[in-house]
């Protein structure tokens, strides 16, 4: 038998879903309630409010839906954007080519900046497609912050910048799913149109809340934009919000008490002290990469990930044999190297609620 659950704790560094700490293990651990008393709305209310500052928005509105990150995408999608309309997406790894054939399969007409897996988003062509775009046909720039298969941050007050130097009012959506709660994330400051992302990341819960937030500007296209949606309508939350009750379907109490331990720590550590911590687990990943004479996928410096690194292995070693050694011998999960670097690359992650000790003691 290859596969079993070895002695020992499972040592969980994949890039998501992550260890989930023990004070949010016990908060969740209630029975159902009625979503309809009372008590639900008040602390939905209060979640709503909160959850705000884990994306730096004042002026945003939050949806807590029942979903992953691939479901955010398409609340975000089809809230704001009519079936042909054109959109700039950037490919630099799995996670934004399946954005990418979301948006496809949408039915919108999307340029795809490609880039190398292990490049951030090539900016510079994005600056001549909105200078060429005089007539504003470009409706949307959807950008992934963090690419969890390379370990690539792009830079998005860069993208903020180009956008507002050709004047162009095209949307600016973002992917936050590993990035937000782990590092710094600015979503009124870069006006950001809509940010989202998934329990199982840096907040550490279990899977099945996709966190999405929409600026003013977001809202208002979403009362004109034409895609078809019901699940994920931001229509049904919006009147749900004014009653008061909060819940167009059955919300996940479990999850909502989750969430509610989950920003406490993040509040208690202080969020600048989350990403700080992040930075530090990060660069210490990839002093130890350096130190085991192996390369680190993401080609430059600027774009280095605080939250995964991608490991490259030399070409006569198949990485996946390596992620299956550690589960086997260690009870350690690494993350597989996916699609292009298959193979190529192994994965550690290093997001979420986790210290140097647990870190460097089960990982480096
Ligand atoms: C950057 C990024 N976006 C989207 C997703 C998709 O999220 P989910 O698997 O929760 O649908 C992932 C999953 O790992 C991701 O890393």
């Amino acid at each position: 038998m290859d596969y079993f659950y070895g002695p020992g704790r499972n040592h969980l560094f994949v890039p998501g879903p992550v260890n989930i700490p023990e004070p949010v293990i016990r908060a969740m651990n209630r029975n159902n309630e009625d979503y309809r008393s009372p008590a639900v709305p008040a602390m939905t209310k209060t979640l709503l409010e909160d959850v705000k500052k884990i994306f730096k928005t004042t002026s945003g509105i939050p949806f807590l839906i029942p979903t992953t990150g691939t479901g955010a995408w398409e609340s975000a999608l089809t809230n704001t954007l009519s079936p042909g309309d054109r959109t700039v997406s950037f490919l630099i790894g799995q996670f934004s080519l399946l954005w990418i054939d979301q948006q496809q399969r949408l039915g919108f007409n999307v340029d795809v900046v490609e880039s190398d897996w292990g490049q951030g988003a090539n900016l510079d062509i994005l600056a001549s497609k909105l200078a060429e775009d005089t007539a504003h046909t470009i409706k949307a720039v959807c950008i992934v912050h963090n690419e969890t298969a390379t370990g690539v941050t792009n830079n998005l007050a860069k993208v903020r910048k180009i956008l507002d130097d050709y004047s162009h009012p095209a949307l600016f959506l973002v992917d936050g799913v590993s990035s937000i709660c782990a590092l710094d994330f600015r979503m009124d400051e870069w006006g950001v149109d809509v940010a989202l992302t998934g329990s199982q990341k840096a907040l550490s819960l279990p899977t099945g809340m996709g966190i999405v937030c929409a600026s003013p500007k977001a809202i208002e296209a979403s009362k004109t934009a034409k895609s078809v949606r019901v699940f994920f309508d931001w229509k049904d939350y919006l009147k749900f919000y004014n009653l008061g009750t909060f819940w167009p379907y059955t919300p996940s109490i479990q999850l909502l008490y989750g969430l509610r331990a989950a920003l406490d720590l993040l509040f208690a550590e202080g969020l600048e002290n989350v990403f700080e911590r992040h930075a530090r687990l990060g660069k210490a990943t990839r002093l130890a990469v350096e130190a085991w004479g192996l390369k680190n996928c993401t080609q430059k410096e600027e774009w280095f990930s605080d939250t995964v690194t991608a490991v490259v292995v030399p070409p006569y070693i198949d990485s996946a044999e390596i992620v299956r050694r550690g589960w086997k011998r260690y009870n350690l999960s690494l993350g597989l190297g996916l699609n292009k670097v298959a193979g190529k690359v192994f994965r550690i992650g290093h997001l979420g609620n986790l210290n140097e000790v647990t870190f460097i003691s089960q990982i480096l």
